[in-house]
């Protein structure tokens, strides 16, 4: 018996599930104080609630003073606590079937005074979600600042502006979601152009422009495409995605994992009450993306804790798919893993060298032979003045070498190469890392290659 269930374990992970799909819903859900808000929140939040449970990850934005009924008939795994309600918090949350990492909210730099933003700490939340096995997709979700005068355009502006160097900073080698309440339309002139900007800053596609319209943009200046609110019973699903609604799903594709189709969907039926009126002021959109993962670049599942600064290499060292073969590894370490430097050669016989993390500790360096690969990462993470850290690194070669680092602890954990077969057939290895340092590694991840 015992033999069965391991033959069993082996055949399922040599069998990596290398593609797949997720669902994901956006959703201004009116939720401010009954006499500010422009729906009916104590009726409608709780009819809300229950009808989450089909998106796998879910924004909602003026989630402010019913947040308590928003989650009660809700059975997400993973759900950000809210930040408050209207005056303190963002109304931003995020609900998930998928575990996530490095959560942050942050406020809007600039916001103008009418439409009350300037009242409540608006702005976006940045989240990594583990979606499946080598699946990590970094999450965006927003409400920028409402209305159409002048400087409501200048503050939206401003607002994507400071996603975009958000976005710069953190997601360099990431796929990406950003889905929110942009109050924008490509129609309205200045929105316009503050949507092409950040689609164009950061490579990524707008669903609803993909999907529905050919890939053909509204004209900035163009009539709005306004619609129907509520839409008339027996409105079709074409009907409703015809016009532009300000909830937006923008996506980007990384080397390591790619959405082969976003897809774009008004859940109008989906979120209405039993007379057919519609439960919050703003109709909710979903998304179907459908990913396929790389055969020559893989994420590892990182270690460690969400401080100091992010490193991916993705750029750097693998840009155009080019996996570079590596030829040496140093690592420092003492009490913890101070810092991660390795040497790589592509093809053309260009040599480069990465390295994170600070200068303490004392450096071991394993050279690797010709064609000898990575094959097993094995790292430990504990508490250091409390934060936490990555404090034991391990590398293990299919020579059987090891090279390792810092001081184990009792919360360890271990990535081993693919098992799917990797580009041209070729063996997978190391070939570079993701993750957060300072003075040290904060955090630490494998990214798995097939040098070319
Ligand atoms: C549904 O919502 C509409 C609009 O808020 C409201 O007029 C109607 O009474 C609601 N229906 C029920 C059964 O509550
Ligand atoms: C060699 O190849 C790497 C990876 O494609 C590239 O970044 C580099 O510029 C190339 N060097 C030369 C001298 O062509
Ligand atoms: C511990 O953290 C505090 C606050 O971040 C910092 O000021 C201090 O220098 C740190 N101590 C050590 C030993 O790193």
């Amino acid at each position: 018996m015992a033999l069965v269930i391991l033959a069993s374990l082996l055949l399922s992970a040599s069998a990596a599930q290398t593609q797949g799909s997720f669902n994901l819903l956006s959703y201004n859900v009116a939720g401010l104080p009954e006499l500010l808000s422009s729906g009916n929140p104590a009726v409608n939040t709780p009819l809300i609630s229950p009808k989450l449970k089909p998106y796998n990850v879910i924004h909602v934005q003026e989630d402010f003073n019913f947040h308590a009924a928003l989650y009660a008939s809700d059975t997400h795994a993973f759900r950000t606590p809210t930040s408050g309600g209207a005056a303190i918090g963002s109304g931003l949350n995020t609900l998930s079937d998928f575990p996530y990492i490095d959560f942050e909210r942050t406020k809007w730099n600039d916001c103008n005074l009418n439409e009350g933003d300037c009242l409540t700490p608006k702005g976006f939340t940045f989240m990594r979600v583990r979606v499946a096995d080598g699946v990590w997709v970094d999450f965006y979700n927003l409400h920028t600042d409402a209305g159409s005068e002048a400087g409501d355009i200048t503050a939206r502006a401003s607002n994507f502006a400071q996603v975009s160097s958000y976005i710069q900073k953190w997601s360099p080698g990431m796929p990406v979601v950003v889905m929110g309440d942009t109050n924008s339309r490509y129609t309205r002139a200045g929105d316009s152009e503050s949507l092409h900007t950040i689609l164009n800053m950061n490579g990524l596609s707008d669903a609803w422009v993909t999907n529905v319209r050919g890939g053909s943009f509204p004209a900035s200046g163009a009539a709005a495409l306004v619609c129907d609110f509520p839409f008339a019973a027996g409105t079709t699903q074409a009907q409703m995605v015809a016009c532009e609604v300000v909830d937006k799903v923008l996506t980007r594709s990384s080397p390591a994992i790619t959405f082969q189709k976003t897809t774009f969907t008004n859940e109008n039926n989906a979120f209405v009450n039993s007379t057919g009126a519609p439960l919050s002021d703003h109709y909710p959109v979903s998304s179907v993306i459908t990913w396929s993962l790389s055969s020559s670049i893989r994420l590892a599942d990182p270690v460690g804790g969400p401080h100091g600064s992010p490193f991916n290499d993705i750029p750097a060292v693998l840009s155009g798919n080019a996996v570079p073969q590596t030829t040496t590894i140093t690592l420092r370490g003492g009490n913890r893993l101070d810092a991660i430097s390795y040497a790589v050669k592509y093809p053309n016989g260009t040599t480069s060298t990465v390295t994170h993390g600070g200068t303490g500790g004392m450096p071991s360096t394993l050279t690797l032979n010709s064609g000898e690969r990575v094959t097993q990462v094995q790292a430990c993470s504990g508490k250091f003045n409390d934060s936490t850290r990555v404090f034991f690194l391990s590398l293990l070669t299919d020579q059987g070498r090891t090279l390792q680092a810092g001081k184990t602890t009792s919360d360890c954990s271990t990535a081993m190469v693919p098992t799917d077969a990797g580009a041209g057939g070729a063996q997978w290895g190391l070939a570079a890392f993701w993750g957060r340092q300072g003075d040290e590694i904060d955090r630490v991840g494998a990214i798995w290659g097939v040098a070319s």
